[in-house]
């Protein structure tokens, strides 16, 4: 078996139901990890783990909003039911509202403080209670949160969800830190992703030019792809292929850290 390999691994992917977790999915398949998808998108998170099963893998859906500790209980309780154990969680679900600074809505802030940071350290509880020595899974494993770039650059327009994502990043490292010094057998890193031309990067996009920042998607995109020394945006694959990568043993003496996948633009 290959360090990359996971088959006999069992996963859950928080916001799986589309978008990039939807790749992510995939890709801890296609490495031979059984896959949940958890999310709030009930139809079209049915819908991905119903193309996962017909593609030959071990999948299914459970709802989940990462909001909620009881829902956390319950989805987490029914993955290492269904799949017989969690070695895998990635914390990939979140929310972008652009504003200006000057412009904040008190409660899309409170939205993105409660999906992006609330829900990956409700993630991060309950992850660690199954995984742990003590817990229902019980084997240790490996969580990957998933933070931005937007959390080691200065971009106009997305205040607040920078702060949610540098938080995500400074939850990773005392979460790694926890688990180590409290024996708990399990990895926790996160990645940064770039702008990916998905739904929440496309609007992210032309919310710069709603917001006056850039006269066109097609300016905004380009100084992107100008402030990034590989000179293009990030494609869904390559960020599955990174937390495959930090779930693997290739990652085994890995803890603690943040992965950039951004094509060299936060450096
Ligand atoms: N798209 C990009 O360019 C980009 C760049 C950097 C980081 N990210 C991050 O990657 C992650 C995935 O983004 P995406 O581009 O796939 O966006 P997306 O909007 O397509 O997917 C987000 C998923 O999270 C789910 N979700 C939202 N609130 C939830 C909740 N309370 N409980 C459970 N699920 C919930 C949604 O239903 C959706 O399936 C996010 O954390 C995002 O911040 C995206």
């Amino acid at each position: 078996m290959g360090v990359f390999d996971l088959t006999g691994r069992k996963a859950l992917v928080t916001g799986g139901a589309r978008g990039l977790g939807a790749e992510m999915a995939r890709a801890l398949a296609r490495a031979g990890a059984a896959v949940m998808i958890g999310d709030v998108l009930e139809e079209q998170g049915r819908r991905t783990a119903e193309e996962l099963t017909a593609s030959g893998a071990t999948a299914g859906f459970v709802a989940l909003d990462v909001t909620d500790d009881d829902s956390w209980a319950q989805a987490v309780a029914a993955t290492v039911t269904d799949l017989g154990g969690l070695d895998i969680l990635i914390n990939n679900a979140g929310v972008e509202i652009s504003a200006l600074l000057v412009d904040l809505e008190p409660k899309d802030v409170r939205l993105m403080l409660d999906v992006n940071i609330l829900g990956v350290a409700l993630g991060l509880k309950h992850g660690f209670r199954a995984m742990r020595p003590t817990g229902a899974a019980g084997q240790g494993g490996a969580i990957i949160n998933v933070s931005s770039v937007a959390a080691t650059i200065a971009f106009p327009g997305i205040g607040g969800y920078s702060a949610t994502k540098s938080a995500v990043d400074r939850l990773t490292r005392v979460a790694a830190m926890e688990s180590g010094k409290l024996g708990y057998g399990v990895r926790v890193n996160c990645i940064y992703p770039g702008l990916v031309a998905n739904q929440m990067g496309m609007q992210l996009a032309q919310d710069m030019v709603s917001l006056g920042l850039w006269p066109s998607v097609e300016s905004a995109v380009g100084d992107v792809i100008g402030l990034t020394p590989l000179g293009r945006l990030g494609e869904q694959d390559e960020m599955a292929d990174a937390v495959v990568f930090l779930a693997s043993d290739a990652a085994k003496f890995i803890t603690g850290v943040g992965l950039p996948v951004d094509g060299g633009m936060g450096m």
